[in-house]
């Protein structure tokens, strides 16, 4: 695709995103200003994909790397990622988020509940936003992933450092990834115990 075509195609994932991003800040505001002392949110992080990337992914995918594929067969163009204090900051915050009905959930993912092998951790969910363009509406989807502060370090840690090495390194890197996500999760338990403490009395 062109520079000019991916410009253009980007443009509604970027009102969509901006969107959800709105909403999920005024989630963080108001809904927990009244039973919380602080948002549940710790950090907000937002990426659209970049060319390269979307023509990588579609080529992995065996597709051609033209914008009709990239509509339609990526659902990750636009990504927010949410950086939660507690693992029940990141339900509340999807339970809240799933009853705004003009939303459509087309994907979730509960990583949280049910680790990937590797020992990753989070939770996805894709959402369809409407995007109002004069006379049409159409949704396009926005990925959201919720972790913790930990999720993330080891996430961002694993994906730094484990991607692309080679398969024989990569063995003894699972291995140890895995390790670390125990002691993390273990950590974040340790945590959790404060999570009412700062609750409003
Ligand atoms: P993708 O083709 O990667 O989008 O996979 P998918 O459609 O099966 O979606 P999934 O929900 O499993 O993963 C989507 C995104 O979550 C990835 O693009 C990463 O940002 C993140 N992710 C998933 N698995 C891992 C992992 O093992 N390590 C790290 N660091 N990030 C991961
Ligand atoms: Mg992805």
């Amino acid at each position: 695709m062109t520079n000019e075509q991916y410009y253009e195609l980007i443009k509604p994932y970027e009102d969509a995103s901006r969107m959800l991003l709105g909403r999920l800040e005024l989630l963080n505001r108001n809904l927990y200003a009244s039973r919380l002392e602080y948002g549940p949110i710790h950090n907000i992080q937002s990426r659209i994909k970049e060319k390269k990337s979307i023509e990588d992914k579609l080529r992995r995918l065996g597709l051609t790397d033209g914008v009709l594929n990239a509509r339609d067969y990526l659902q990750d163009i636009a990504g927010i990622r949410m950086i939660c204090y507690f693992v029940d900051d990141i339900y509340n915050m999807v339970s809240v988020l799933k009853k705004q009905s003009d939303l459509v959930i087309m994907k979730e993912k509960d990583y949280i509940a049910s680790p990937k092998p590797n020992g990753y951790r989070s939770y996805h969910i894709v959402t369809g936003m409407p995007v109002y363009c004069l006379d049409t509406m159409e949704y396009f989807p926005v990925e959201v992933q919720f972790r913790t502060m930990s999720m993330d370090f080891w996430a961002s840690m694993e994906h730094r450092i484990c991607y692309k090495k080679s398969p024989e390194h990569r063995e003894e890197l699972e291995q140890e990834f895995r390790k670390y996500a125990g002691v993390l999760q273990e950590i974040e338990e340790q945590f959790e115990k404060y999570s009412d403490v700062s609750r409003k009395r």
